[in-house]
């Protein structure tokens, strides 16, 4: 591995080596080069994409074996150039060039190309979904019933886990409780979905959209599938779906454009749908739970992986768009507005009616005790860190360290 040559002061986290070549005007340069993966990434930080073409042109002949380019947005709303590259000793890397064009015809190019990316992308992934496709009345098999001698939600994800509350219950009062604890994330599941075809429904062949039509197909029938499969789950194991308590989220006056509220609804799909597979993850690889369990939640995760990498695509191609007409305050009143989704969506997994079934005395207090306490919103911040993490980096709409 490459030696770094010095410390970049800007960036003091990164390691830099000189400009190389002729290209010394380019004020600033670095390497980062982690040691956890024999890649190399250089970044080249320039306000002028002459310079950048330059570099480039002169760059990739000379040191570099590969180039393949590619251009698009960056999260911050600059042009972003990137091209893998590998070294004369061998390492390979990523070259990103970032910078902002003041330029029409050179935003509308960047545009094109951006779209061009994202309808790419999007037609990976649904015939990815027609070929894993399957029939979810053949695709498991339902016992007669479940025992009550055993855990139906794995231990970490309980509403109780970390709390002195999990002390006091017997294995027996843990059982029950995760029983009906499961029996609400499906029922969450199967609200959140009714609310996520509604809104895609909407959308599907409408102006604007056309490009996304096909997604939207395979994402719907998906969901059907999952509402269907979380439902069965419900009424043949608790005899019941509970009813949708949580707090709505009108788009207000503010956010009713309609480029705006799709940001929004399309923001609130993915952070509802990163949720939920944190969840399938763990139970889908958990092996105290029934088999049935761990197949229903595997399913799930499989399908929502695309569903994920799709609606991130679509939030940062619709976050682009406002990111060049919208004012800063109203940049961040979008961010305190999915920041409140998310507390609401973590808090809904604090249902009452679930203590009450599960026999623990005074239900609401319960709740309210346990939902606040610290170490509560430590499990909360591992439930939505990824999340967390992909708002952060669309321009900072969400602060880094926030714990809903
Ligand atoms: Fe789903
Ligand atoms: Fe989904």
């Amino acid at each position: 591995m490459r030696k770094p040559a010095f410390v970049c002061k800007e960036k003091p986290t990164c390691v830099c080596k000189e400009p190389v070549g002729a290209c010394k005007e380019i004020p600033h340069i670095y390497v980062r080069n982690p040691a956890y993966a024999c890649k190399e990434t250089i970044h080249i930080a320039s306000q002028n994409a002459d310079v950048i073409i330059l570099l480039l042109a002169m760059l990739v002949p000379l040191r570099y074996t590969t180039c393949v380019l590619r251009t698009s947005i960056s999260s911050a709303g600059k042009w972003k150039r990137t091209t893998n590259f590998v070294l004369e000793n061998g390492n390979e890397g990523v070259l990103s060039l970032f910078w902002s064009s003041s330029s029409a015809e050179g935003k509308e190019d960047m545009m094109q190309y951006e779209h061009e990316n994202l309808v790419k992308r999007l037609a990976r992934l649904t015939s990815a979904s027609v070929s894993g496709d399957y029939n979810p009345h053949t695709r498991f098999e339902w016992p007669e019933s479940l025992s009550d001698d055993q855990l139906w939600m794995s231990r970490e994800l309980l509403s109780v886990y970390d709390t002195t509350l999990i002390e006091q219950l017997s294995e027996q009062q843990l059982r029950q409780l995760s029983k009906w604890e499961s029996i609400n994330f499906y029922s969450l599941n199967i609200h959140g979905i009714r609310e996520l075809l509604v809104e895609v429904s909407k959308r599907l062949h409408a102006p604007g959209y056309e490009v996304l039509a096909e997604f939207f197909h395979r994402f719907l029938g998906e969901e059907n599938d999952h509402m269907w499969f979380f439902a069965q789950f419900c009424l043949r194991y608790g005899r019941k779906v509970y009813p949708d308590k949580s707090i709505k989220f009108p788009v207000s006056e503010e956010f009713s454009d309609p480029d705006t509220e799709s940001f929004l609804i399309f923001s609130r799909i993915l952070i509802f749908e990163e949720l939920v597979d944190h969840f399938n993850i763990c139970m889908g690889k958990d092996a105290a739970l029934h088999p049935l369990i761990r197949q229903i939640n595997a399913v799930h995760h499989e399908d929502e992986s695309r569903h994920i990498a799709g609606g991130r695509e679509i939030v940062k191609s619709l976050y682009a768009k406002l990111a060049s007409i919208l004012s800063r305050e109203k940049l961040d009143a979008l961010g305190t507005y999915l920041k409140n989704y998310m507390t609401a969506s973590v808090e809904s997994l604090y249902n009452p009616s679930v203590y009450r079934d599960a026999g623990l005395p005074d239900p609401f207090k319960c709740r309210n005790e346990i939902v606040k306490l610290p170490a509560r919103r430590e499990r909360h911040r591992k439930f939505t860190h990824r999340t967390v993490s992909f708002l952060n980096k669309i321009d900072g709409i969400v602060e880094q360290g926030f714990v809903p």
